[in-house]
């Protein structure tokens, strides 16, 4: 390790970070756990239970994301500019399945619970871009399995993504950054824990209101997401290092 403090940059992003460009969060009072339950919708159970009903409540969530006018917002922005602007590793780690990340410029990204754009085969495991309605009537485009496919997203009970990935950034990194995430659903609820028990990372929370976890960061900032987030990155790029 050179001298000083690491300056690898990982960010931890949930739905908080998408509300403002009109997506819904899970847990806030209009969010998608007060209109259709987990159980229902975002479970292999549910799923076997009743794949119509799955596959009907991703549709219209993919065709909101496709068709609807949602475009990435100030935040994902910024976040774009610091991967590309900072003298060292910036690793954005996202609990949310949507596509904003890409679309706002963002490259070294880790979907740790799946993307909405994609499907997988529950046949062959192929995993391919989807932008269409999914129905039980689909063929898989590799094995031709018809209705095997499912949307590539990490329900309750199964295993997220990229973990192996994450835990290395997160034991490298200087400073981690957690937005726009109420800090309820493990392992990511867990990561800001994991940095503070790896060394002498910075940890900040910039979020609408505290979450869960507020109490375990060194620093926090409260507000909307398309405020904190460019002020945060404007004044990391000034500063220049993390010592
Ligand atoms: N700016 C910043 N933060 C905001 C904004 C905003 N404009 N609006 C809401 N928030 C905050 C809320 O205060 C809340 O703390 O975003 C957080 C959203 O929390 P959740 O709805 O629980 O979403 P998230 O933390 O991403 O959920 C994690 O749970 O249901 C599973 O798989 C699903 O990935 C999801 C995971």
């Amino acid at each position: 390790m050179g001298r000083g403090k690491a300056n690898g940059i990982v960010v931890l992003t949930g739905a908080g970070i998408s509300k403002e460009s009109g997506l819904d969060t899970f847990r806030d009072a209009d969010g998608i756990w007060a209109q259709v339950r987990i159980e229902d919708v975002a479970t292999p159970e549910g799923f076997r239970r009743d794949p119509v009903r799955v596959h009907d409540f991703y549709n219209a969530r993919r065709r909101s994301l496709v068709t609807g006018n949602v475009r990435p917002n100030a935040a994902h922005a910024a976040l774009a500019r610091l991967e590309a602007e900072w003298p060292g590793e910036v690793t954005i780690v996202t609990q949310n399945i949507d596509d904003l990340h890409e679309q706002g410029g963002s490259r070294n990204l880790l979907h740790m619970h799946g993307e909405m754009l994609k499907v997988r085969c529950d046949g062959c495991g192929t995993v391919v871009p989807w932008r269409d309605d999914l129905g039980t009537g689909d063929d898989c485009p590799d094995c031709a399995a018809t209705g095997r496919l499912r949307p590539h997203v990490v329900w309750f009970g199964e295993m997220p993504l990229y973990m192996d990935e994450i835990y290395g950034a997160l034991d490298r990194c200087g400073l981690f950054v957690s937005i726009g995430t109420s800090g309820n659903v493990y392992p990511a609820a867990g990561f800001v824990t994991e940095v503070r028990r790896a060394g002498t990372a910075h940890t900040v929370e910039l979020n609408l209101e505290p979450s869960e976890g507020a109490s375990l960061f060194a620093e926090a900032r409260y507000g909307p997401a398309t405020e904190l987030v460019p002020a945060f990155v404007d004044e990391l790029l000034a500063r220049g290092t993390l010592d």
